[in-house]
């Protein structure tokens, strides 16, 4: 039996019934620019982060890029930000005319070391840009006391965490709560995802909503006039229908990866050679990915792929050695827990659902090969 890493088509089956017949009052009223499914998809999204203003645009990447263009970055300004993260994070900072500042991981987490970003501000930091990495947030309360004092914004990448939350101080806090602005991806995969590209922006600045509102549709609040140039970067209408659509489930499909990860865990427990994901004891983690430490993770994956089994490895290259960076002057060993875990970090097959006789599979193809 073959595992795919992912089975949309699963999920659509699941719930076609509610999704067509919204994708269809769309096609009927041909509403598809800016139709009423994306403010009402804005408002929701915004609640669930505990944000004022939800700012629809046309991808994750562009939910990144548009706060950072809106910080205006002058040649040399720097972000700091994590090397291990999906290359849209540093990509949009050198689109805004930033400089992406790497400093290391967590080795536990995989998320941004709040140390490390304390030690590598200078009078140019901009942002701080952590990334809620597979689905938990990094260590908000942590950087937010690294950034208040130095007036430091801070930009959630928050594209693999929608509904993630974190402790602070005994309250549940959630993802897009406490940056200056968050970004969300709404890419077909994520744990909330279109049948296409999509994205949003979170805040409760009220000033960063409505120019962010006016950056993505080429700079003007009211149509030919330009304040400044921005670009067209809306989220459809037809996608904010599926989203709508598909939000009320979102919970419940976080709490079932959850449920999977909690079942491989257990059964990855004798197997010293995997170290199953850590989950810091103030996060709910929503399990976008379910990520190990693999030993011997190349010859793992040969044996999965042999076997049929799903998996993919985010992410093999750290930010900071990729060509286009090369730069910025990274040496090899200059981060030393992104490289490592870049070699032996493997993702397995969470997807809500995933049937019991599929994570079994899943388990068996990994005890067969350390055997
Ligand atoms: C951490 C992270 N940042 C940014 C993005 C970019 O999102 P998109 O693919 O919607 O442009 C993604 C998702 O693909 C991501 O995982």
């Amino acid at each position: 039996m073959n595992v795919p890493l992912l089975d949309l088509v699963a999920q659509y089956g699941a719930i076609k019934d509610e999704v067509l017949p919204a994708m269809m009052r769309v096609v009927e009223t041909q509403q598809f620019i800016m139709g009423p499914a994306v403010p009402q998809l804005e408002a929701e999204i915004a609640r669930l982060s505990h944000a004022t203003h939800g700012v629809g645009c046309a991808s994750g990447t562009d939910a990144l890029l548009l706060p950072l263009k809106a910080l205006d970055l002058r040649p040399g300004d720097e972000v700091i930000t994590t090397p291990f993260t999906f290359f849209a994070t540093a990509g949009a900072i050198h689109n805004a005319g930033g400089t992406a500042v790497f400093v290391d991981i967590e080795p536990d987490t995989f998320n941004i070391d709040p140390a490390a970003v304390e030690r590598a501000i200078t009078p140019r930091t901009r942002a701080i840009m952590p990334v809620h990495l597979y689905g938990q947030m990094a260590a908000m309360e942590r950087l937010l006391q690294i950034a208040q004092p130095r007036r430091i914004p801070i930009i959630e990448d928050a594209c693999q965490a929608i509904g993630a939350r974190r402790t602070i101080d005994g309250e549940w806090r959630a993802a897009g709560e406490l940056g200056w602005v968050t970004a969300y991806s709404f890419f077909p995969s994520k744990n909330l995802g279109a049948w296409g590209d999509g994205g949003m922006i979170v805040t409760s600045d009220d000033a960063a909503a409505e120019r962010l509102r006016r950056l993505r549709l080429h700079g003007g609040a009211k149509q030919y006039h330009h304040d400044e140039v921005g670009t067209n970067s809306r989220l459809d209408t037809l996608q904010a229908a599926v989203l709508l659509a598909k939000l009320p489930h979102l919970a419940a499909w976080s709490a079932q990866r959850r449920e999977h990860a909690a079942y491989y865990t257990r059964a990855f427990q004798d197997v010293p050679q995997v170290t199953p994901p850590a989950v810091d004891a103030a996060n709910e983690h929503i399990f976008h990915q379910y990520t190990i430490r693999a030993e011997r993770r190349d010859a793992l994956q040969a044996h999965l792929k042999q076997e049929g089994i799903g998996h993919a490895v985010y992410y093999p290259i750290p930010l900071h050695r990729q060509p286009c960076f090369a730069h910025l002057g990274y040496q090899d060993g200059r981060l030393p827990q992104a490289e490592r875990a870049a070699r032996a970090v493997i993702s397995l097959p969470i997807y809500p659902e995933l049937t019991r006789t599929q994570l079994d599979r899943v388990v068996s193809g990994i005890r067969g090969f350390y055997r």
